[in-house]
């Protein structure tokens, strides 16, 4: 049997078990069509998508495979109101608008609403193959629904502990997100701190604590990584990072600049960009927040503030107030075609598990 005939890739009807990670800020239609088409599963971020935007997209991605899609919605509470912090947070935050000559700071609002009744309308009525949640799982009732449907269900974790809560709540398949991966944590049930696992020890605890596949995700970057993820267990892999130096990502200038000077860089946990930790590849506003994290209010409001600061910073070539988010391996990025990026990982995994099977 090759590496890749396993029980993952037989349910979500794919050739190999290389999910591109759903990148709401980053994964663009065409990124997630080209993985599909090369045989891994490609991923459609819809936490930041206004409702009306869901269907047409996802059908624009229909358009250009037949192959099966991810769709991923955010799980998140709703932000907590604290006028204290806010009050604070805006004093912080005032001195970058005065340095930029940007006279109204806009005041907190909601980026995004959390999976609710609307979304489960629209994804039973797009009725994907497959569908992930990040920050847990939602409602019971939903999740019913969706399983109605037959559509399989997949939700991030990053302790053991999560990976039960996923599994008894009815998780077809588990990510064990690692601590090196980029973008926002998975934590819903943990506090972040006991989620500071990294992926060598965090994937095989959770294979074993568990009994539904495993797919291994945070700075996986090569086939030695997904070699490495399957001999801890896994039965598939997610990368994100990975995927955000292909051409079709939808990915700034700067952020692409800052990737490939990634070896030289550091990349941190932080909360300055979305008010929930998230890793990024360290610049200004990240640096600059680092001990302040007590006065950032709660996800997602905080984008809607930080966002004039970006527009600005960037139009004067700065990344200062960018999310630059990136996990552990970034430097270990290849800036090639998803469709040549997904063959090549296969080639580099299929030539060492040769390697071992001749030796
Ligand atoms: C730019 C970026 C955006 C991300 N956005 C999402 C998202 O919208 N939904 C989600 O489930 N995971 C998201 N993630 C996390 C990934 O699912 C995954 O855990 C991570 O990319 C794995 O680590 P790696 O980046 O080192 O490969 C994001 C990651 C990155 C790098």
């Amino acid at each position: 049997m090759r590496w890749f005939d396993n029980v993952l890739t037989k349910n979500l009807n794919i050739k190999y078990p290389i999910i591109q990670a759903p990148m709401a800020s980053a994964a663009s239609l065409e990124l997630a069509a080209a993985v599909s088409n090369a045989g891994g599963l490609g991923s459609l971020g819809l936490s930041y998508h206004k409702l009306g935007d869901i269907l047409p997209d996802y059908e624009a991605v229909l358009s250009m495979t037949n192959h099966s899609i991810n769709l991923n919605f955010m799980t998140h509470k709703n932000p907590r109101k604290n006028d204290i912090q806010a009050k604070k947070y805006m004093n912080e935050i005032k001195k970058y608008y005065e340095e930029y000559k940007i006279s109204e700071i806009p005041s907190l609002a909601n980026t995004t609403e959390p999976f609710n009744s609307k979304h489960l309308d629209i994804l039973l009525k797009m009725n994907p193959k497959v569908v992930s949640f990040h920050f847990g799982l939602p409602e019971s009732n939903y999740i019913k629904s969706i399983k109605n449907q037959n559509i399989y269900i997949i939700s991030s974790a990053t302790t053991i502990k999560e990976a039960k809560i996923l599994e008894d709540s009815g998780a077809d398949a588990i990510i064990a997100q690692g601590f090196e991966a980029g973008g926002h944590r998975g934590t819903f049930a943990s506090s972040y701190k006991e989620g500071e696992i990294g992926l060598f020890s965090l994937l095989p605890q959770i294979v074993d604590a568990t009994s539904v596949p495993i797919i291994a995700a945070g700075g996986i970057a090569n086939g030695k990584g997904i070699a490495a993820a399957f001999m801890l267990g896994a039965k598939g892999v997610q990368l994100g990072t990975a995927f955000l130096s292909c051409p079709e990502a939808s990915v700034s200038p700067l952020w692409k600049n800052a990737l490939s000077e990634s070896s030289e860089k550091e990349t941190r946990i932080t909360k300055a960009f979305t008010g929930r930790p998230a890793r990024g590849i360290v610049n200004r506003l990240l640096d600059e927040m680092e001990n302040k994290t007590d006065i950032i209010p709660d996800f997602p409001t905080v984008g809607s503030v930080i966002k004039p600061l970006a527009n600005a910073a960037s139009s004067k070539g700065r990344d200062d107030f960018l999310s630059l988010w990136a996990g552990q391996s970034a430097s270990m990025n290849r800036n090639i075609p998803a469709k040549k990026l997904v063959k090549l990982l296969v080639e580099e995994t299929s030539s060492i598990f040769k390697y071992f099977r001749n030796s």
